[in-house]
């Protein structure tokens, strides 16, 4: 029998999976657990959605697209950036992916050379540096805080640059923050990154997902910048796995290859499903869901603080809250644990983001409804007053 590579054993799994399995064990027990883990929204796919890919299945469009996607879907994504954001954006620049997983790997895999780095954020999402160590390139966590919203600018780029460095990678609205980078810091970053020759890598999966501001792309201030996006979660399609990425010119034949090679081509249903998604009545549906999120957000803004917890930025995006717990503990995996086990809240600890002060944060998802965070809010209480 062979061994188990060595780069698949240094894939960590995530710590939440441990309490969402626990939370499952209670249920089966008949416990009522409030889930505030997860990251996808709650709400099904929208009916216009739902029923194109019902139709696309009805008619037979279920065999392979080309690699890069449906030329439809690649356009209609096209259409999306000159619509939204006067960006003009080649269709052939356009990649239909599996989720932004799929764009997240095959853009790492078309710059990665063995040894390399990749500059990234601690707190960020986890998958990012796995991706990077399965392609034998060296992840470069940079410390962030309250002071630059949790996210990269310039200098810390600057301080951790050499010339081991292949790219760049943002996440904006981020996860487990929601928070926003600057347009400025964006504009510094991208420029540093153009006199370095380094790759700067955009991902905007919670683009649509903002509360107090409108959506943005890093695709109006360059041309030259891979964009990670996906239908995931603020077209609220999780499970049909499929987004998109948006590379350089001269990156177009190379992704084509590894697309072709890696997945073959995106769920064919699902892309037909997403040529619905830019419909004014789909997005009707969506700004309706992104008002909720913005109520849930704002109610637990003023509920998690009386309770004892610190949130150090306000979030102005996604459906994450990164709230410090160190009044309340000086281990917010316990304090998860327990929490979970005494009154049923499931809530993911900051290990799971990396190791920049994980102990002290906890990710709330207000990927439930409102009475559930009500509900939620009342039990954490009787937790920590017991
Ligand atoms: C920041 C970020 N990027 C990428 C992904 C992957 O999303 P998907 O593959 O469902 O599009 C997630 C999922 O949680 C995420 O939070």
């Amino acid at each position: 029998m062979t061994t188990i590579s060595k780069r698949a054993q240094a894939i960590q799994p995530f710590h939440v999976m441990k309490l969402l399995a626990r939370a499952k064990e209670l249920e089966a027990q008949g416990k009522c657990i409030i889930h505030m883990e997860v990251g996808e929204p709650d709400f099904n796919t929208p009916q216009p959605i739902l029923d194109a890919g019902i139709a696309a299945i009805k008619e037979g469009d279920v065999h392979y697209t080309p690699p890069m996607g449906l030329p439809a879907l690649r356009e209609a994504i096209a259409q999306f950036y000159q619509d939204k954001f006067q960006a003009s954006v080649s269709p052939e620049r356009i990649v239909v992916t599996p989720g932004a997983s799929g764009a997240l790997l095959l853009a790492l895999a078309a710059i990665i050379e063995p040894g390399q780095s990749v500059l990234m954020a601690d707190p960020g999402y986890p998958c990012n540096r796995n991706f990077v160590s399965l392609l034998e390139g060296k992840n470069r966590l940079i410390n962030v805080n309250a002071s630059t919203q949790f996210q990269l600018n310039k200098e810390l780029v600057e301080q951790h640059w050499n010339n081991q460095t292949t790219a760049v990678l943002l996440a904006s609205p981020s996860n487990p923050t929601g928070t926003t980078i600057s347009k400025q810091s964006l504009t510094e970053i991208i420029q540093f990154a153009e006199q370095k020759q380094m790759a700067v890598i955009v991902d905007e999966i919670y683009q649509g997902l903002v509360y107090d501001s409108l959506p943005s792309t890093a695709l109006s201030l360059a041309d030259n910048i891979f964009i990670i996006n996906s239908f995931s979660k603020y077209f609220s399609m999780t499970g049909w796995r499929i987004g998109w990425l948006v590379v350089p010119e001269a990156f177009i034949s190379v992704v084509d290859n590894l697309a072709q090679n890696i997945f073959l081509a995106a769920s064919t249903p699902a892309q037909h499903a997403a040529l619905a998604a830019f419909k004014p009545d789909t997005i009707l549906i969506l700004e309706q869901r992104r008002n909720e999120f913005k109520e849930r957000r704002d109610y637990l803004l003023e509920a998690l603080p009386e309770l004892g917890f610190t949130i150090p930025v306000k979030p102005d995006g996604a459906f994450y809250i990164y709230a410090n717990c160190e009044n309340l503990t000086d281990n917010s995996f316990e304090f998860a644990e327990q929490c979970l086990e005494q009154v049923g809240v499931a809530i993911t600890p900051g290990i799971d983001f990396g190791n920049n002060s994980a102990e002290k944060y906890i990710r709330f998802a207000y990927t439930t409804s409102l009475d559930n965070l009500k509900e939620a809010i009342t039990r954490l209480e009787q937790f920590i007053a017991a």
